[in-house]
């Protein structure tokens, strides 16, 4: 007797966190099914994560805003539970287009939990972040913080929508929601099939990094060495996206089986600088990385990183992918696919 296979929606599954994710539910047996408006993302990952897995995810090119659209994916499979990708994400771009920002986060979010109450799906995760601890707490990071100040609307967003959650989990007891904040993502599958593509002009560190290293842009800028921190630039929690994208298998194994709401912090609990990161990368690829020290960012905080303890008691989950793997499978999807997903 062949096992059943349980049927998961991704919202922005072919997004950067999404796709990893999708790569190893699909590894671990499970079904995916994925809704993606194809905003900041291409459809060839579908192509890629079939050529990892050697299984093709359903997928629907929908804006998960569309509740008719989304109607007809929940009539046409049977659906377990969600894990909500889709987002805007870029902090910069959140202060010139708030509105922009509210409406696709909120509004998203609104109406996949109408669709999964008609349709009475009660497994949800989410894809919060580490920015929901605003500036006033101490790192490292521990879930029973009070949530901060935002320091711009895309964390607003997150923070709002870990509000709505956790007022729809105490209407619908039967509802599961799990917070996963995650801190840094860098990294790709060791394939280098599928990595993070952004459009334009990162904001991110690492992808700006590896942008520079095979010469698509000049210099890397430093945002600041003036910080409180061993070397001056600021720390972060960088963690490899497998690693975090294991974390969500784990977070569906806590949600089948626990009602109500529970926040987990997906980080590795180690602060490396941008020095470190610019270091290592050049360390371990070979790859000339200019830089130069500017300004601090607006917004900025000095060192930011998690306590993860409360995911490895409860989820049973830990990071295990170091610092150097990180920079390696950058490398090799960066140099797999200098121009990202364009063919
Ligand atoms: P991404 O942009 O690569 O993926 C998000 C996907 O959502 C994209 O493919 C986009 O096309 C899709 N999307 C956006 N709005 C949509 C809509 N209305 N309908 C359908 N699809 C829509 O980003 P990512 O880095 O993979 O991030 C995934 C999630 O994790 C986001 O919610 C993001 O805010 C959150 N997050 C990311 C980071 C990070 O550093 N990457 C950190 C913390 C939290
Ligand atoms: N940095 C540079 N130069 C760059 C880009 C970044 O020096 O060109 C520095 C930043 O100043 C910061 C560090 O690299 O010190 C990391 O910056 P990122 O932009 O890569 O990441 P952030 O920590 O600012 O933000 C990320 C995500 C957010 C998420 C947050 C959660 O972009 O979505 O992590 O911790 F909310």
């Amino acid at each position: 007797m062949t096992k059943e296979r349980l049927t998961y929606l991704l919202t922005g599954g072919t997004g950067y966190i999404g796709s990893h994710t999708a790569v190893e539910m699909i590894n671990n047996g499970y079904e995916v099914v994925i809704v993606d408006n194809l905003y900041n993302s291409s459809d060839v990952v579908v192509d890629r994560i079939e050529k990892i897995t050697g299984i093709r995810p359903k997928f629907y090119p929908y804006d998960v805003r569309d509740k008719d659209t989304l109607r007809r994916v929940f009539e046409e499979n049977s659906i377990e539970g969600v894990i909500h990708f889709a987002g805007l994400k870029s902090v910069g771009e959140s202060v010139d287009r708030p509105l922009d920002y509210y409406r696709n986060n909120l509004d998203s979010t609104l109406s996949l939990l109408e669709i999964m109450k008609e349709f009475n799906v009660n497994n949800f995760v989410f894809s919060s972040s580490a920015t929901v601890y605003g500036e006033g707490n101490p790192s490292p990071y521990t879930e029973d913080m009070p949530k901060g100040n935002c320091s711009n609307p895309y964390g607003w967003t997150k923070s709002m929508i870990e509000q709505i959650l956790t007022d729809a989990a105490v209407a619908n007891p039967e509802l599961s929601v799990v917070l996963l904040r995650y801190f840094n993502p860098i990294g790709a599958h060791e394939s280098g099939l599928i990595g993070e593509d952004p459009q334009g002009i990162p904001n991110n560190l690492m992808p700006y990094v590896s942008q520079v290293a095979i010469g698509r842009r000049e210099k890397l800028t430093i945002f600041g060495n003036d910080y409180d921190t061993p070397d001056g630039t600021g720390e972060r929690d960088f963690i490899h996206v497998v690693d975090l994208a294991e974390g969500h298998v784990k977070a569906i194994d806590y949600a089948k089986s626990h009602k109500g709401i529970e926040v987990f912090n997906l980080g590795t609990g180690n602060p490396y600088s941008v020095l470190d990161i610019v270091n290592t990368f050049m360390e371990v690829t070979g790859a000339e990385v200019k830089y130069e020290f500017g300004p601090r960012r607006a917004g900025d905080l000095a060192a930011v990183w998690a306590d993860p303890s409360k995911s490895e008691k409860v989820l049973g989950w830990k990071a295990t992918r170091d610092l150097r793997k990180m920079c390696e499978d950058t490398w090799n999807w960066q140099k797999n696919n200098p121009n990202g997903y364009k063919k």
